[in-house]
């Protein structure tokens, strides 16, 4: 049976972290969902679409990688779906204990569903969404940790603004 594995997240914005996550995922199971949960945050930057389309793009090239939305409990989503696995990423040990707790509160909901933790590449540990928001916004150079697809959005952004 192939192993159709699931990669939730807000992708608020789509990192190299996650591309790093989400290319390893293509190599290991047959196909990786990358599912972007919807009303994650009240106001995120990227809307909805933004996201989808960021995500399809950068990923058009993977004939094993799908783009799509869910909501409510990531679980029913994911059996929904058909697949067995979760992946997730792991940076750093501070990611761990949520992660954890995550894993081991999903595992209770559906024993059937496994959690799968996968690292980024070193130069992609200490990079999150919030983080390149935040030196996005006060002018910093985030060039080389988001698709340059994000980075032109971003600068978009703040032009618009
Ligand atoms: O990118 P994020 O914000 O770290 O992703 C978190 C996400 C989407 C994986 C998590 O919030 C989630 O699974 N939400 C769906 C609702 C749910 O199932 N909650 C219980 C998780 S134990």
């Amino acid at each position: 049976m192939p192993t159709l594995a699931v990669y939730p997240g807000s992708f608020d914005p789509l990192t190299n972290g996650h591309v790093d996550i989400i290319t390893r995922g293509a190599r290991i199971f047959d196909r990786i969902i990358v599912a972007i949960l919807i009303n994650a945050e009240k106001a995120p930057l990227f809307g909805m679409d933004e996201r989808l389309e960021i995500a399809r793009e950068v990923f058009k090239d993977f004939p094993n990688v799908e783009v799509d939305t869910f909501d409510g409990l990531l679980v029913d989503y994911v059996e929904r779906r058909r697949a067995q696995v979760i992946v997730r990423g792991l940076r750093a040990v501070s990611d761990f204990e949520f992660e954890f707790q995550m894993a081991l509160m999903n595992r209770r909901l559906n024993g059937k569903i496994e959690t799968v933790f996968m690292m980024p590449a070193e130069q992609y540990s200490y990079i999150s969404s919030r983080l390149i928001k935040e030196v996005f916004a006060l002018g910093g150079r985030v060039h080389g940790l988001v698709p340059d697809t994000v980075e032109e959005r971003l600068r978009q952004k703040v032009t618009t603004r």
